[in-house]
C-alpha cells in the first residue's frame, strides 16, 4: 500500500484513512464542492468537516456527485464532523442537522469539536445560530460565552448513544488535553473510549506528551492544522525549506510525510486542486536524518499554537 493510502485500524475496529482532506475556511461554495469532488476523484477517502465551518451543504455535494458518478462508494468514505459548543446540549439534534445538510445517513466519525460548551443565542433548532455561531462573553470581548452549567463529561455521555443509534459509527473528541481525557475515563457511565483525539500538531508543536497518553488509551491521534494553518511561516521555514527542495516537493508535504511516518492521522486543507493533488501524491519518507531534523524543529525554533480561542474561565491548553 502506498504512502498516502494507509488505513489505521481505530479501538472500535473501524478503519480510518490516515491522510484526510481537511475544510476549515473553506467558504465559497463552488470551490468547497469542488475541492471535495476533487479530492476524492485524486484518490482522498477521508473528508474532515464541522458544523461550525458552515460548509457541511457544499462537503455534502462533492461527495454526492463523486458517488452519482460512480468514482467512490458512501462505505468506502470515511466523513468527519464535528459538534459545536452551542448545542453541546443537544447532540442529537446537531448530529442530525449536519447529517441533512450533508446528505448522509450516518457519518463515520462525530467529535465533540472543543471540550467547553457554549451559550445557545436561539431556541429555535432550525435557525442557523444555533450551531454558526461563536457567542461572545457579554463581560469579557476576546472570550467565548462559555455555558459553566454543562461539561464536556455530559456532551460525551449523550454521544455513547448516537453510536449505538448508528447516526455515527464511532465517536471521538477534538482539543482534550490529557487532563481532560482523565476526567472523561472516570465517570461511572463513561463506556466507549473515543476512537480519535484530534488536536493541534505539526513541528513547531509535536504534542509528544499527548500522543503518547493517547497510544496508551489505543486513541489515534489526528493532526489538525498540520502546515501550521492559514499563512502559516511553517511553509517558509529555511530548515524545512531545504529538506523540501532536496526531495523535489513542498514544505507541505515535508509536513504531512513527517505525521504519516509519525503514525497518526493527517488533516492537511486546500482549496487549491494543484495543492490537493500534491499534498496527496507528492509524499516522500523521510530520511532518518531529515525525519530527525523535522522533529527538532521546536528545539530550534521555539514552540508554537496557531489555534488558540480563548475560552475563559475553561482553560483549553494546559
Ligand atoms: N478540531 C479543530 O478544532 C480544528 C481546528 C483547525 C483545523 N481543523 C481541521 O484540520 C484541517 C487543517 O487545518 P487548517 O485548515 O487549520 O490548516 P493547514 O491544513 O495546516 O493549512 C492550510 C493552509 O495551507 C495552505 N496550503 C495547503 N497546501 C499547501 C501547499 N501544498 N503549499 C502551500 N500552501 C498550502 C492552504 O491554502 P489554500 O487553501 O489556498 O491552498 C491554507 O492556507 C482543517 O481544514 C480542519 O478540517 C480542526
Amino acid at each position: 500500500m502506498s504512502f498516502n493510502s494507509q488505513i489505521i485500524t481505530l479501538n472500535d475496529g473501524n478503519k480510518i484513512p490516515q491522510v484526510g482532506l481537511g475544510t476549515w475556511q473553506n467558504k465559497n461554495s463552488e470551490a468547497t464542492i469542488d475541492s471535495v469532488y476533487q479530492a476524492i476523484k485524486i484518490g482522498y477517502r477521508h473528508i474532515d468537516t464541522a458544523a461550525i465551518y458552515g460548509n457541511e451543504e457544499e462537503v455534502g455535494v462533492g461527495i454526492k456527485k463523486a458517488i452519482d458518478e460512480g468514482i467512490v462508494k458512501r462505505e468506502d468514505l470515511f466523513v468527519t464532523t464535528k459538534l459545536w459548543g452551542t448545542q453541546q446540549r443537544l447532540s442529537q439534534q446537531a448530529i442530525k442537522q449536519s447529517l441533512e445538510r450533508l446528505q448522509l445517513e450516518y457519518v463515520d466519525l462525530y467529535l465533540i469539536h472543543w471540550p467547553v460548551a457554549l451559550k445557545s443565542r436561539t431556541i429555535d433548532p432550525s435557525d442557523p445560530k444555533n450551531y454558526l455561531c461563536i457567542p461572545m462573553n457579554p463581560d469579557n470581548e476576546s472570550a467565548r460565552d462559555v455555558d459553566v452549567n454543562w461539561t464536556f463529561v455530559d456532551t460525551y455521555l449523550a454521544l455513547q448513544h448516537l453510536k449505538k443509534e448508528g447516526l455515527a459509527k464511532s465517536i471521538g473528541v477534538s482539543n482534550f488535553s490529557i487532563n481532560n481525557l482523565k476526567e472523561l475515563f472516570k465517570h461511572p457511565l463513561f463506556k466507549i473510549k473515543p476512537v480519535v483525539n484530534q488536536v493541534e500538531i505539526h513541528p513547531l508543536l509535536p504534542q509528544d506528551e499527548l500522543i503518547a497518553f493517547c497510544k496508551e488509551h489505543d486513541i489515534v491521534c489526528e493532526a489538525y492544522s498540520p502546515l501550521g494553518s492559514t499563512s502559516s511561516p511553517i511553509l517558509t521555514n529555511e530548515t524545512l525549506v531545504s529538506i523540501a527542495e532536496k526531495l523535489k516537493i513542498d514544505v507541505a508535504q515535508v509536513c504531512i510525510s513527517w505525521a504519516v511516518q509519525r503514525g497518526y492521522v493527517v488533516l492537511p486543507k486546500s482549496s487549491q486542486v494543484e495543492r490537493i493533488e500534491r499534498n496527496f501524491n507528492n509524499l516522500a519518507k523521510l530520511s532518518d536524518e531529515d525525519f530527525a531534523t523535522v522533529s527538532a524543529l521546536k528545539e530550534k525554533y521555539g514552540e508554537k499554537r496557531f489555534v488558540k480561542p480563548d475560552f475563559t474561565p475553561f482553560k483549553v491548553f494546559e
